[in-house]
């Protein structure tokens, strides 16, 4: 059960995804497309993280966008044209699927004029979030939802206040890939105190093999570091670096904690990893799934 929520930590209910990056690793796909639009079987990816949204009980949802925002807000619009040519056929099961998109949250979108990194992105929130925790969700990592993981975060965040991040163990050779988190263990077994963070730092030079991965729960306070905070790798203003001075200063925003996610997780960003999350989310479709894996496994058999 949910605490009491007192005003020093009020109850989270704005979810922000930021969808203006490049996505430079999937053009030419995304040079008129948010790569957050590509499809994942038959949904774009961004509307599997509206679900999962709104199935934590975030039902004010923010969209960072860049210079493609038309594909985004007409997908979470309504489509009279569409909607009435269906009715008139009687399509009952396409026009709900049609409907789906525009009825599950309400969706907010701002501009963020240049794609001056995640941290900008989520800088642009601020006048729309105001001074309460709220949750980041990246557009481009699926959570599977048979295995929630923003429920446990939005629980943590209010048992401790502070902000609350996301955690996956990887190979120790993967971890110059992500951000990567220094961190105490706690009394809840999924749960550690994140005492430390880098943006994707050489093995060697790595705090442990915890990466960091496209979940947050953050505190208000994130802003005022996020506008003092200098341009780091790549250039781009860094969320790391800003939940770094976070962690590093309990007495700026509280805590930061982070939730170790052990389910079913798709980088849809990266090339390979949006094909396997493709493949497996097809397998398992009621649908499709039959038949896609007969011919799945007859593939395999004559490539092999
Ligand atoms: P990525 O690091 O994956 O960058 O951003 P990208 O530009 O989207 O993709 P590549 O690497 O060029 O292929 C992580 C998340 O942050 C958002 C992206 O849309 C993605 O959801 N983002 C990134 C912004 O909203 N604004 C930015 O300035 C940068």
């Amino acid at each position: 059960m949910v605490a009491d929520m007192t005003e020093a930590n009020p109850r989270i209910s704005k979810a922000v995804i930021p969808a203006a990056g490049l996505g430079t690793r999937f053009l030419p796909a995304t040079k008129a497309t948010p790569k957050e639009m590509l499809p994942v079987v038959d949904k774009p990816a961004i509307q599997y993280v509206v679900e999962e949204a709104a199935a934590a009980g975030l039902d004010d949802v923010l969209m960072i966008t860049g210079r493609n925002k038309r594909p985004l807000e007409d997908h979470f619009d309504r489509n009279h044209e569409l909607e009435s040519a269906l009715e008139k056929k009687g399509d009952g099961s396409k026009l709900a699927k049609v409907q789906e998109s525009s009825d599950l949250a309400t969706i907010h979108y701002v501009r963020q004029g240049d794609p001056k990194g995640l941290g900008h992105a989520v800088l642009c929130a601020a006048p729309h979030v105001g001074n309460e925790p709220f949750a980041v969700l990246l557009g481009d990592d699926l959570i599977d939802p048979r295995d929630p993981l923003l429920q446990r975060m939005v629980e943590v965040q209010e048992q401790h206040g502070g902000s609350v991040i996301a955690l996956m163990e990887v190979a120790p050779e993967q971890i110059h890939l992500y951000g990567c988190a220094a961190v105490e263990s706690t009394e809840a077994g999924d749960v550690v105190k994140v005492t430390g963070m880098v943006e994707k730092p050489d093995p060697a030079d790595a705090p442990s093999n915890y990466a960091i991965i496209g979940r947050y729960v953050l505190a208000p306070q994130i802003f005022d570091v996020l506008r003092k905070t200098e341009p780091g790798r790549g250039g781009e203003i860094q969320l790391t670096d800003a939940l770094q001075q976070l962690a590093a200063d309990e007495k700026i925003g509280g805590p930061v904690h982070g939730v170790v996610f052990k389910g079913r997780r798709y980088d849809t960003g990266d090339r390979g990893d949006y094909l396997r999350a493709i493949v497996r989310l097809a397998c398992e479709r009621e649908d499709l799934g039959p038949d896609f894996r007969t011919w799945l496994r007859s593939f395999v058999a004559e490539e092999m």
